[in-house]
């Protein structure tokens, strides 16, 4: 991994799933945004497939215009998760990620909360593959640190079929921080 990726958690994401996801693979972006951890996603599972989901309509109209044939892309929030899987792809998801927050440059009031995040994840854990991984890119503001502090208490009672790892730059507080889980 480059200097540079480990400055920005956006790019360690993206290092760490192209070392993870292949081709034919399954992976959810459960914020997808403005689209960008969705077209590397695309990218990186060819024939597979990637689940996108947003609460908000201008996200998936900018997402929609990466769609190669392999993007399954919903209006949804990630707490209803499990109503977009298909059961085919149940026990086969290899990554999901989820880039917390806000959408840089639109409605700040629009952004993720610790209660969708919880039962979101309490969702789609059990849809994961053997070896599949959930990247958490946390921020900090105040929801940010509402969230990260609900995560930690959640990985806190996870399962010994789960490792909860915590990436962050300890000299500097106000940087984003990446949560890892792992399935084994
Ligand atoms: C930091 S942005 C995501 C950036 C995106 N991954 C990209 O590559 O451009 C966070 C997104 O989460 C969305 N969001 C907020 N609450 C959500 C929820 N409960 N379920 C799904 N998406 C949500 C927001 O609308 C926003 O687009």
């Amino acid at each position: 991994m480059y200097l540079d990726a480990l400055k920005r958690v956006t790019c360690t994401v993206h290092e760490i799933l192209a070392s993870h996801v292949k081709d034919g693979d399954v992976v959810v972006d459960a914020t997808c945004g403005n689209g960008n951890d969705t077209k590397a996603l695309l990218e990186l599972v060819g024939s597979g497939r990637v689940y996108a989901l947003d609460v908000q309509p201008s996200a998936i109209e900018n997402t929609r215009r990466f769609d190669n044939g392999h993007l399954k892309l919903f209006l949804q929030n990630h707490k209803d998760i499990d109503e977009v899987i298909l059961p085919e792809d149940h026990g086969r998801i290899k990554a999901v990620v989820y880039n917390l927050g806000y959408l840089p440059g639109s409605d700040k009031t629009v952004k993720t909360n610790k209660d969708d995040l919880i039962v979101s994840l309490k969702k789609v854990l059990p849809l994961l593959a053997g070896g599949g991984i959930v990247l958490i890119c946390c921020y900090s503001h105040d929801e940010g640190q509402r969230e990260f502090k609900a995560l930690k208490d959640f990985c806190s009672g996870l399962s010994g079929a789960y490792d909860a790892y915590l990436f962050y730059r300890l000299n500097r507080k106000d940087v984003p921080k990446l949560l890892i889980l792992t399935k084994t």
